[in-house]
């Protein structure tokens, strides 16, 4: 959220509960205490250490907040996270979004061996099988794009990015929406491939 209007919701007192627009604005305070239970998996302050746990930390709100009501909704299988969220409602969800969300992500390291390829393939696509470059909507230090939705990626776990995009090209992960973005895109990527930008994506920053 843009700074300016963070400064108006605290002038106005209104951190949490639904801004003019009727959007729910979440409350990172609240979130935390309501997050207690997310950080055996996660980490207390989102920096997960288990390689097939993501990190939270630094993540967009927005994102985050779509992928809870998706796990919530069933859109998105997290064996995981069954019934946790079940009782939680739409401002507990916007809360503890935005308290992860406020968080300083961690970030590790890429092979060595598989760098060159992943940051090829992640600022240049492959024009030979119409592979759109990442960075277009991960930005090149894979900080995602929080307003639109589009995740950040720096940083994440190597091994949690590429069960993920494995996922999306074998039709297990199908919450990208009616647009098929990733499903479409990690179609075009081998395993190799995959292998070499989950790497790469470890050590961006
Ligand atoms: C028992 C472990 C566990 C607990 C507890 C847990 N999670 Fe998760 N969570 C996971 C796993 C595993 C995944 C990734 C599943 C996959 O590979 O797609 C995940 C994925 C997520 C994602 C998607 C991240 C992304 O980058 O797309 C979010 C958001 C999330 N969890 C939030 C939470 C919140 C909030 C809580 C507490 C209410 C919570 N989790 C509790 C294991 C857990
Ligand atoms: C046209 C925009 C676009 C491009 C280009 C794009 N992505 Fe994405 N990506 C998205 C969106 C949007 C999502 C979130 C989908 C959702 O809401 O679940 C996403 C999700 C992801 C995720 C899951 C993040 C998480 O935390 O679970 C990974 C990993 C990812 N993209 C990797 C890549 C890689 C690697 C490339 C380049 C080969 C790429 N993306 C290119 C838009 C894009």
């Amino acid at each position: 959220m843009n700074k300016l209007i963070v400064s108006l919701l605290l002038t106005l007192g209104v951190t949490g509960g639904a801004n003019a627009a009727g959007t729910i604005v979440g409350d990172a305070a609240a979130g935390q205490a309501k997050a207690a239970v997310c950080g055996a998996c996660h980490s207390p302050d989102g920096n997960s250490v288990a390689p097939n746990f993501p990190k939270l930390a630094g993540q967009g709100e927005r994102y985050l907040t779509k992928q809870l009501h998706d796990i919530k909704d069933g859109k998105r299988t997290v064996l995981e996270m069954t019934g946790l969220l079940t009782n939680l409602g739409d401002q507990d969800l916007a809360d503890i979004a935005a308290y992860f969300a406020s968080q300083k992500g961690s970030v590790g390291s890429a092979d060595p061996a598989l760098v060159e390829r992943g940051r090829a393939l992640f600022n240049g696509g492959d024009l030979s099988k119409g592979l759109p470059a990442c960075t277009g909507c991960h930005s090149p230090n894979g900080a995602g794009i929080a307003t639109a939705g589009f995740p950040h990626l720096g940083g994440q776990h190597a091994q949690y990015v590429t069960k993920q995009l494995t996922d999306f090209r074998e039709g297990e992960r199908t919450n990208d929406g009616d647009a098929t973005t990733m499903r479409t895109i990690a179609s075009k990527l081998s395993n190799k491939d995959i292998q070499a930008l989950a790497s790469y994506i470890q050590g961006l920053h």
